[in-house]
C-alpha cells in the first residue's frame, strides 16, 4: 500500500512516498548492508555544534536484547505491530552538555539523525515507524545504558507488509488516510 502525500509543489519521491506503517513482513531480516547504510544515513546528519549527541541500539528481531525490549519496553498497542519489523532501532541522547548544562538541543539533533535514517530507509526499499510511546527506564536498564544517556525514542525498521496482516486497531490506523496540518496553518509568515 502506498500513501503518496499530496503536495501543492513537487517535493523529493522519496519525502512524498515515505510513511509509518504498522504492517511489517516477519520474514525479512536486515542485511548487513542495509543496517550500514542506515546508521551512515544517521551518522551523517547535522547537529548544533557537530557534537552528535545520539546513541544508536540496533536490535534485530529474535535477539536476546531485542525480545526483553519488546515484552518490558514496549506500550501495549506498540506491542501488537513493531515485533513484526525486522529491527528496532533505540536512539538514546546525551542528557548533558560536556560543561554539565542540561543538553536541550539534543533532542532535535536526535530527530534530524531519525529523519535522515528514514530517509535512507526509503532509498533502500524499507520503511519506519517511529514510537514515544516506550517503558524509558525499562529500555535503559535491559541496555544497560549509561547515566548520562536518555531513552529518546524507538525505530521499527523493515519490508512493508500487506494491511490485512494487522487486526483491530492497527489494521484501522494503516488504511486510515494520512493527514497534514494546511500551509496556512503552520507558515505564520512568508507563504509563497
Ligand atoms: C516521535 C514520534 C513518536 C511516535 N510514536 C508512535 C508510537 O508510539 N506508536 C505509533 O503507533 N506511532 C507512533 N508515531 C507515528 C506517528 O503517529 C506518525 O508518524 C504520524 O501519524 C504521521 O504519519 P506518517 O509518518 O505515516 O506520515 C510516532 C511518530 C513520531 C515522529
Amino acid at each position: 500500500m502506498k500513501k503518496t502525500a499530496i503536495t501543492s509543489a513537487e517535493i523529493a519521491p522519496v519525502l512524498a512516498e515515505r510513511w509509518s506503517p504498522r504492517a511489517f513482513d516477519e520474514t525479512h531480516t536486515l542485511s548487513q548492508h542495509e543496517a550500514l547504510s542506515l546508521l551512515e544515513a544517521a551518522r551523517w546528519a547535522a547537529s548544533a555544534n557537530n557534537a552528535q549527541p545520539w546513541r544508536f541500539s540496533l536490535l534485530y528481531r529474535g535477539d536476546a536484547l531485542w525480545q526483553k525490549v519488546v515484552a518490558e519496553g514496549l506500550t501495549g498497542f506498540n506491542q501488537s505491530w513493531a515485533p513484526r519489523a525486522s529491527a528496532l532501532l533505540v536512539v538514546s541522547i546525551k542528557n548533558q552538555t560536556p560543561d554539565g548544562r542540561p543538553y536541550e538541543i539534543a533532542r532535535y539533533d536526535a530527530g534530524l539523525a531519525v529523519a535522515t535514517l528514514s530517509i535512507q530507509a526509503e532509498e533502500l526499499g524499507l520503511r519506519t515507524h517511529q514510537m514515544a510511546g516506550l517503558v524509558h527506564a525499562s529500555i535503559h536498564s535491559t541496555l544497560e545504558l549509561a547515566d548520562d544517556l536518555d531513552v529518546l525514542v524507538a525505530v521499527a525498521i523493515g519490508k512493508q507488509a500487506a494491511a490485512e496482516t494487522l487486526q483491530g486497531p492497527a489494521f484501522e490506523r494503516e488504511v486510515a488516510p494520512r493527514t497534514r496540518l494546511e500551509l496556512d496553518e503552520i507558515v505564520l509568515h512568508g507563504k509563497p
